[in-house]
């Protein structure tokens, strides 16, 4: 029997509005087979306009949609935001936080990404938390140092959360790994999950249900060898995501 797994693919801006629900309908039902006979949570997060459609065209499915973000503000005059309450309605689950590229490119703080989730547990989307050290960071051993950084925030938007939160999704993405080609090792990966566990169950032990993903350069490859990570919920998924062989070959593997 498979350990459950959850298969996040984060499709960036990679796939346009209309590459983003062809592939919902060319493939949708095979994904939605393969997510059933391996016992896989797959969540497609896709760029924001084909959301409805998407939702339309995966609505017997067990597939589930995410949002690649959404704003840190709850409600207002915020021209060009997206709040988390409109994130809910369109139907996602889950919404990806404080994603390094975010970081990088629009200057996402910790701060912010706890904005974001306290906003998100709000309406009841289900926050992925983005973590992971520079290549910088890796060199000089603070990324324990720097995970722990990123998870400091998250205290105060779960204690202000009105009512108690149970589930959380992070994920373990160091930045030099992402994008890139090259996976952090087994061992690294292994440390880090328990870093983040171990965090929540100090901090934040209400939150009974912390899956923690690792993302950065999986592909078909190298998850056989990842997925035996003892802690290990699942992935988040870049670039191989878009290949439907190649994603569908990673739904494949049973643990
Ligand atoms: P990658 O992206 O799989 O292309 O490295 C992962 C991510 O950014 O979430």
């Amino acid at each position: 029997m498979a350990k459950p797994c959850m298969f996040v693919a984060n499709w960036k801006m990679q796939f346009s509005y209309l590459q983003a629900i062809d592939f919902c309908r060319q493939h949708g039902t095979e994904l939605d087979a393969r997510a059933k006979a391996h016992g896989l949570t797959v969540v497609l997060c896709p760029t924001i306009p084909a959301l409805p459609v998407m939702v339309d065209v995966l609505r017997n499915t067990s597939i589930l949609l995410g949002a690649q973000d959404c704003s840190r503000f709850k409600e207002g005059p915020y021209t060009g935001e997206i709040s988390a309450r409109s994130i809910a309605e369109v139907g996602c689950s889950y919404c990806v936080v404080g994603h390094s590229e975010r970081r990088r490119h629009v200057g996402e703080t910790d701060a912010q990404a706890a904005e974001k989730i306290g906003n998100l547990l709000a309406v009841g989307v289900v926050p992925i938390l983005c973590v992971g050290e520079t290549y910088e960071e890796r060199c000089q051993k603070n990324t324990i140092k720097v995970i722990e950084e990123h998870l400091y925030n998250l205290t105060v938007a779960i204690r202000a959360a009105a009512y108690p939160v149970e589930r959380l999704v992070c994920a373990y993405e160091p930045v030099w790994a992402v994008g890139t080609g090259c996976v952090a090792d087994c061992q690294d990966i292994a440390q880090a999950i328990r870093v983040i566990k171990e965090w929540f169950a100090r901090e934040c032990p209400q939150v009974k249900d912390v899956i923690c993903l690792y993302g950065g350069s999986v592909n078909e490859k190298n998850i056989a060898e990842i997925r035996s990570i003892d802690l290990l919920g699942g992935f988040l998924v870049g670039a191989a995501s878009l290949d439907f062989q190649k994603f569908k070959n990673m739904l494949s593997y049973d643990s």
